[in-house]
């Protein structure tokens, strides 16, 4: 089951700053190989994708990794360039890259409104850009997996419009270009993270709770979840395997959420 034996995978943002603890990102790029993918795989920081690659190595996995920086059409290109000229074919997109900055229209610069929406939302469109057409010549045709977020489905209590928006904009991306795709043998889904405990969550008591406890933090994270504690890294994971494998091959345009129950209820959030 849920076997991807030498399909090639290319994922954006597998970098990890620790061998503490598992980012989304480099949690995908894990599991995949260890389900068998060969995994190619783009990060700003090339020192924190080196640790993954290092890591899925270190289980007898395949994976190299270039510089890439997502929201840049020539970066974005040469990564694309890169796993084709390596590995002649692309049968796997995840595009996991994303960030949140605090905001409301009000409060926000125009500067980070931009940011925004080009770190989380064009990024997306870039490496669709440069994979579809690849996707679309290859007689197999191509699974891609967009990464984005149940702030895009409802309000889960900080302040934070651009980032919502622009992953509510992701899930409208995929399903729309799913169904230009749908007769072209490419399936493309959305996979809607919760509240998920990474190394990178323990930056946000700094964006969202300035001067805050970090423990004070998570603990209110956890209890906004109606199973009562965050998700992980590998429960993200799982869901992007199952979308990226063929056992899902008669599913394209949706969104699979990873919440605990969050955005079922009214009561939590
Ligand atoms: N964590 C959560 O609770 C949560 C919840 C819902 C959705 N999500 C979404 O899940 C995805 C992963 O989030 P995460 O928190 O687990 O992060 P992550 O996957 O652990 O790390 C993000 C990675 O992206 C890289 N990156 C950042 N900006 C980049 C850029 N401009 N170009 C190339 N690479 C870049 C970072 O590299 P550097 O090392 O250079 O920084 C880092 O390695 C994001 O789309 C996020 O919005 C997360």
């Amino acid at each position: 089951m849920l076997r991807l034996d030498k399909k090639v995978a290319l994922i954006t943002g597998l970098g990890q700053t620790s061998d503490d603890g598992w980012g989304i990102g480099a949690a995908i790029a894990m599991k995949l190989s260890q389900q068998g993918a060969i995994i190619f795989g783009g990060n700003r920081t090339l020192t924190a994708a080196e640790r993954t690659k290092a890591r899925i190595e270190a289980e007898g996995g395949i994976c190299h990794v270039q510089q890439t920086e997502v929201t840049d059409s020539a970066s974005v290109k040469a990564l694309v360039d890169g796993c084709v000229e390596r590995h002649g074919r692309i049968d796997i997109l995840v595009n996991n890259v994303g960030k949140s900055e605090p905001g409301c229209p009000a409060t926000m610069e125009e500067e980070i409104w931009d940011q925004q929406m080009d770190i989380n939302l064009k990024s997306v469109y870039l490496t669709s850009h440069y994979v579809l057409p690849i996707m679309e010549k290859q007689e197999s045709g191509g699974v891609v997996a967009n990464v984005s977020s149940i702030a895009g489905l409802r309000y889960i209590g900080k302040p934070q419009v651009a980032y919502s928006a622009a992953k509510a904009a992701i899930m409208q991306f995929t399903k729309a270009t799913a169904v230009i795709y749908a007769d072209r043998r490419v399936r493309l889904n959305t996979v809607v993270p919760g509240l998920i405990y990474t190394p990178y969550t323990r930056e946000l008591v700094k964006r969202y709770a300035p001067g805050g406890d970090q423990d004070t933090y998570m603990k209110m994270r956890d209890e906004q979840v109606p199973m009562e504690k965050m998700g992980d890294a590998w429960d993200v994971a799982n869901a992007t395997l199952f979308l990226v494998a063929d056992e899902s091959r008669y599913i394209t345009g949706q969104e699979l959420v990873v919440d605990g129950g969050i955005t079922s209820s009214t009561e939590r959030v």
